[in-house]
């Protein structure tokens, strides 16, 4: 065994911890998606809980499965100036629609709570796809907007609240392979579409952002009526992004950031090959 210690081992043992630990470090998750709350967008806490105790848009058990907000009145006023301020100048005054941004007439609080708390919106500049940035209102001043908007026509979807009391999260592995593991991929890491548009990773959506995107179908993602999923389909899709896809549950050992198979299967062989290069140096000096 005193063999073992020779210097020619040293290289790859280096190589071999060496593989391992940067391959840890390149696929773990970074450090602010690690740190925010539930590996979710973080919203402003001790606004939040005045508003609302489901801001995240879960809800206690006994409701059902999918409610929408009522927004007070009160918000209207507040979101009309922060409309004027932030949004009218593409999409009008009256939200009608310019030649810089669309109608948004009867897409509903919901539409408009999706767009802002990603970030989409206010567009800064118009390139082909608006993108997810770090919203630029905090979760009241998000909801007077929608609130405004909601005011000015009837229709569309309202902001979510999901019931997850009887969910499955195997259904929801399945409908979310079916339906939407085409663009965001089997992991949800998000991919290149055609014609330089992209799904985006979903390993920060909240529930809420999940459920609207679903139904309102944001810019090339098409939308998913109750009639080809239902509330309770939905749901299940909610809790398997939320908890499996955010949240893998890492069965034996490091996730590498749960990057799938060809990132893991990447290390596995580093690890491997570094493995099979001592033992065939110790084989090869018993010799
Ligand atoms: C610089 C111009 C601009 C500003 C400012 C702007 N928008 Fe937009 N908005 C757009 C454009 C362009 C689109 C279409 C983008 C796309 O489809 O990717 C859009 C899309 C939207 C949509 C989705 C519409 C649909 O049919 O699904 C909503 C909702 C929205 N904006 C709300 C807002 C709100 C609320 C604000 C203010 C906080 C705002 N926008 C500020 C230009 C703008
Ligand atoms: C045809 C491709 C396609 C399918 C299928 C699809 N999506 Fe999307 N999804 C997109 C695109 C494109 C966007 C970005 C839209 C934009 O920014 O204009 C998006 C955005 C999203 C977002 C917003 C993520 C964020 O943090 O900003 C969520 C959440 C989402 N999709 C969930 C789903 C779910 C759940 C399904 C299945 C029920 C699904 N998508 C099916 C293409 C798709």
């Amino acid at each position: 065994m005193r063999n073992v210690l020779r210097r020619r081992y040293l290289v790859p043992f280096a190589l071999l911890v060496g593989a391992g630990v940067a391959g840890m470090l390149a696929f773990a998750p970074s450090a602010a998606q690690a740190s925010a709350p539930n590996g979710a967008r973080a919203s402003s806490g001790a606004l939040v809980s005045q508003v609302s105790n489901t801001s995240q848009g879960i809800d206690k058990p006994g409701a059902p499965i999918i409610s929408y907000k009522t927004l007070p009145k009160s918000y209207i006023a507040p979101g009309e100036a922060l409309f004027a301020a932030n949004c009218a100048s593409c999409h009008g005054n009256d939200a009608a629609g310019t030649a810089l941004g669309p109608n948004l007439l009867g897409l509903g609080s919901g539409t408009v709570d999706f767009w802002v708390s990603t970030g989409r919106m206010p567009l800064e500049d118009a390139s082909a796809q608006a993108t997810e940035k770090p919203p630029k209102f905090n979760r009241l001043q998000t909801l007077e907007i929608a609130a405004y908007v909601q005011s000015l026509a009837p229709g569309g979807v309202g902001i979510p609240t999901v019931n997850f009391a009887g969910a499955s999260v195997s259904s929801g592995q399945v409908l979310f392979t079916l339906n939407c593991a085409a663009c965001h991929t089997i992991t949800g890491a998000g991919d290149e579409l055609a014609f330089g548009a992209y799904a985006p990773s979903l390993h920060i959506a909240t529930v809420q952002q999940i459920v609207e995107a679903l139904r309102t179908g944001p810019g090339d993602m098409p939308h998913f009526g109750p009639g080809n999923i239902t509330n309770a389909e939905a749901r299940d899709i909610a809790l398997y992004v939320h908890d499996y896809i955010q949240h893998p549950v890492n069965r034996g050992g490091f996730g590498l950031g749960g990057i799938g198979p060809v990132g893991e299967g990447f290390v596995a062989l580093l690890l491997g090959v570094g493995t099979l290069m001592l033992v065939g140096y110790w084989i090869g000096d018993r010799a």
